[in-house]
């Protein structure tokens, strides 16, 4: 691990590349072999990484994954890419090395290698994590995505409640024979989309047994929920992190290298004192930031006028002191809470201003910040050849 006063070296890269996934073959860069050297020039870091063809239409989604988590090291200003190709022998291996992840794809944890994984954090409680969640995760599901979304606040859930589910998930033997019971998140359809929801909200039925939860430790409590439940296929899943606490954003960036961080804040300053030591967290577990997002910013009355209740520029500075783009920034609006509270989030509104600007947020990271890893490019015709050589096999 790095701090400040230690300069960044080629094995620090390496190690934060560990993170940058192959969506199609499903397994890190580095480990594929597709990482041929990390030199560090000054404050530039040259990184060169062959790619299954040269013209490979992943190449944008691996450049920026790879500049995120580099740029964020100790004494990094500039990271440069040179492109370069597999040769057949090394193609080889890279299939081999797929083929054997796809047979033991059911290990360590159960979310799929292609899954986005965006964790939604911020310093303290009460400042929209859950609000924001909820919001993206329906209007990610209205745009067609299948997102999980995963309560990671054991003890003060309120997924449930936000998107208006109430059932009880259900468990079922496991199919790989070792005893273990399997979790079934709670699916519910969002036309075109999908949500797949798991909550310490949906196990629990009395006070006694929430009582049961909370001697459970909290990172144990969401390292079972990436090891017991049957998510299945995902192009999203976020996850509701509780305030503040290290411990779970330690075991996600462990269990989860993929997964990426975006931080609530108000547009208090206090607020963002504890954000940036949220991100600071983050940086030290070597997961990205992909952005901010400022909630109950200025509320617009019906005539227009502007009432800054909670101050203003907490976001603004926010980001640019951790040098990421501001995501968005959501008024202050009743029917925020509303909709919380009546499991209808304020996205699906077309007059809410907070809803519009939920809406512009989530664009803004299908479309640029956090894409889905879909299966069109370059290297699909070598993950069916996995698939098909697998047929027939027993996994
Ligand atoms: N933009 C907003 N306008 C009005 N109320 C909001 C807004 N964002 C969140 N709230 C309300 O503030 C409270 C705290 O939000 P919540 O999402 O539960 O925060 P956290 O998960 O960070 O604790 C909830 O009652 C929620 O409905
Ligand atoms: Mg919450």
């Amino acid at each position: 691990m790095t701090d400040m006063t230690t300069p960044v070296s080629s094995e620090d890269v390496i190690d934060v590349l560990r993170g940058v996934m192959d969506p199609e073959l499903g397994d890190n860069i580095v480990d594929l072999g597709m990482v041929r050297g990390a030199e560090i020039v000054g404050g530039r870091v040259d990184i060169t990484i062959a790619l299954t063809t040269a013209g490979c239409p992943l190449r944008a989604t691996i450049k920026s994954d790879v500049e995120c988590r580099v740029e964020v090291l100790p004494g990094v200003e500039k990271v440069k890419l040179i492109w370069d190709e597999l040769n057949a022998a090394e193609k080889t291996r890279v299939m081999e090395r797929a083929r054997s992840h796809a047979r033991d794809r059911a290990l360590p944890t159960k979310v799929p290698p292609m899954t986005r994984v965006l964790a939604i954090a911020s310093g303290k409680g009460g400042v929209g994590k859950s609000s924001v969640t909820a919001n993206l995760a329906m209007q990610l599901a209205r745009k067609g995505f299948t997102v999980g979304v995963m309560d990671a606040d054991i003890w003060g859930f309120s997924i449930p409640r936000m998107l208006g589910v109430d059932g009880r998930l259900e468990a079922v033997a496991s199919d790989n024979g070792d005893g273990r019971g399997e979790i079934i998140p709670e699916e519910v359809s969002k036309e075109p989309g999908l949500l797949k929801i798991v909550s310490t909200g949906l196990m629990v039925d009395t006070e006694e047994t929430a009582l049961m939860w909370r001697g459970l430790m909290l990172a144990k409590a969401v390292e079972q929920f990436l090891h017991d439940v049957k998510w299945g296929e995902m192009d999203y899943l976020l996850i509701d992190m509780p305030p503040g606490t290290g411990d779970v954003q330690m075991a996600l960036s462990r269990l989860l290298p993929q997964a990426e961080m975006i931080v609530v804040t108000t547009p208090a300053l206090s607020a963002q004192k504890v954000a940036v030591r949220v991100a600071d967290m983050a940086r030290r577990s070597h997961m990205p930031i992909l952005g901010v997002i400022e909630n109950m910013s200025a509320f617009v009355a019906p005539d227009g006028s502007r009432h800054a209740l909670l101050g203003e520029g907490g976001g603004e500075r926010l980001a640019a002191d951790l040098g990421i783009p501001l995501l968005g920034s959501v008024p202050l609006e009743p029917a925020v809470s509303a909709g919380g509270d009546e499991g209808d989030p304020v996205v699906t509104r077309d007059d809410s201003v907070a809803g519009a600007e939920f809406r512009a947020i989530t664009d803004r990271l299908v479309e640029k910040i956090a894409p889905p890893r879909n299966m069109t490019g370059c290297s699909a015709h070598m993950l069916n050849a996995v698939e098909a050589a697998l047929d027939g096999v027993e996994l």
